[in-house]
């Protein structure tokens, strides 16, 4: 396994390209399903959880190139309508070739996608939503089978805006005639991308952005070609990075994408401007204490959660952050604790005391974002860090050891 040997305190000054959104490709990969004509999909970034979409669509019979961040996907023989056990459990967004599967052929056979470390991850809204469109559900040897002989448009409300159920039932209802809503829907810009590519399709998607999209469905659904939004969760890591360590100006990001993030970090006294064609964000004299409480989009983004509570470490008073999308979202807390934090933790909230500086350790990944964040730590504190379990945050950074390096980080990947 991979760790990586960081030396900080790193002073941090210069420029990173953002890549393209891991969570929008993912669900516009599984569109692909959708139909049988040619499909390109460029920024796509090079992730490990992108070779796991590849390896899926290859099972169901997709033949995938995937290089020089485009990926492209036709179909040569008939699919198999099926996500198997050992992929579904790399990644709970395999989830997502249900919706695609079930609308094209009317049959989808997925393995339950197991918790993860922030969470059981259920898939209620998931399934409540495809029995609504006509499906028939059962459950087999830990497989979700759904079926129906005619699936029909609804009018569906979630019980809470989740990011995958309005992704899933969003492509399923593309491709049943007549119009489909949903209610509550969550509103974040990789739905708005989705959607964008299922118009290219055919479909025609109206209210993505909202919490209402309705969606007409049509009988074929054709290929497309499209560009990737860029990845928003990274752009706000290296923009807390700058307001921890330096300066960083970001180049290929959309900034309203990031807009509860910037107001956050200018309310901690960092400087954020944007020049020309980047956004920059530079640390501040001090950084003053700002509670955060995790929502769905607009709101503070729960990827940004574990990332600035490491910021939060070196404040000078103290202070809340408050997790209300995940059940277990503060594995990084003991983490941040062994490098000289003082974070505490009640129910949902944990308080974090800020010290002058934290001490470089040996610390463990335990979650892709919780990993952005020790890196974040580690980067500011004084000494050696060693983080293991890089694995993580192979899934969600793009080459984030060229590109912190680039920005005057002294960090090493070896193997363990
Ligand atoms: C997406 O996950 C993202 N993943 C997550 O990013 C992100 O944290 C999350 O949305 C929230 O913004 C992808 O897009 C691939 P949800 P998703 O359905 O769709 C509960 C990252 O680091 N829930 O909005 O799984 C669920 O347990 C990842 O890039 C149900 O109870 O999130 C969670 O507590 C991590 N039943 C909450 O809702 C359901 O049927 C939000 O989940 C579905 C969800």
């Amino acid at each position: 396994m991979d760790c990586f040997i960081i030396e900080g305190p790193s002073k941090i000054d210069g420029e990173v390209e953002i890549s393209g959104s891991k969570n929008s490709s993912l669900a516009i990969l599984f569109a692909t399903l959708l139909t049988d004509e040619k499909c390109i999909l460029n920024n796509v970034p090079e992730l490990v959880d992108i070779k796991t979409t590849y390896k899926i669509l290859s099972y169901t019979g997709k033949n995938c190139f995937f290089g020089f961040n485009r990926f492209e996907v036709e179909e040569k023989s008939n699919i198999i309508t099926e996500a198997p056990y050992d992929l579904v459990r790399k990644m709970r967004a395999s989830v997502l070739v249900a919706g695609p599967m079930l609308a094209r052929f009317k049959y989808a056979k997925f393995s339950m996608p197991g918790g993860c470390a922030i969470g059981t991850r259920p898939i209620d809204m998931h399934l409540e939503g495809f029995k609504r469109l006509g499906a028939e559900i059962s459950m087999e040897e830990g497989y979700v089978i759904l079926k129906s002989r005619k699936l029909k448009p609804a009018v569906i409300k979630l019980r809470f805006p989740s990011v995958g159920a309005t992704e899933n039932l969003m492509m399923a209802a593309s491709l049943i005639e007549g119009k489909t809503v949903i209610k509550n829907a969550a509103r974040e810009p990789e739905i708005e991308d989705l959607a964008s590519v299922l118009n290219k399709m055919g479909a025609r998607v109206y209210g993505a952005g909202s919490d209402t999209i309705t969606v007409y469905g049509v009988k074929k659904l054709n290929g497309f070609t499209h560009t990737v939004i860029p990845d928003r969760i990274e752009a706000q890591t290296f923009m807390i990075l700058g307001a921890m360590c330096g300066r960083v100006r970001l180049k290929n990001i959309v900034a309203k994408h990031c807009r509860t993030l910037i107001n956050k970090l200018k309310k901690s006294g960092a400087s954020v401007k944007i020049v020309d064609d980047y956004l920059e964000v530079s640390k501040g004299r001090n950084i003053k204490a700002v509670n955060i409480k995790t929502e769905p989009y607009p709101g503070f983004p729960t990827d940004i959660q574990a990332q600035w509570m490491a910021y939060m470490c070196l404040c000078n008073w103290k202070a809340k952050i408050t997790e209300t999308i995940f059940e277990n979202r503060f594995m990084h807390v003991a983490e941040l604790n062994r490098m000289g934090a003082i974070i505490s933790v009640k129910g949902n909230t944990a308080t974090v005391v800020g010290v002058k500086n934290l001490i470089g350790a040996t610390v463990m990944i335990s979650d892709l974002r919780a990993g952005a964040g020790l890196i974040l730590a580690a980067l500011s504190a004084f000494g050696r860090s060693k983080i293991r379990r890089v694995y993580h945050i192979d899934r969600g950074y793009e080459r984030i050891e060229m590109k912190l390096s680039k920005l005057g980080a002294n960090i090493k990947r070896i193997e363990e």
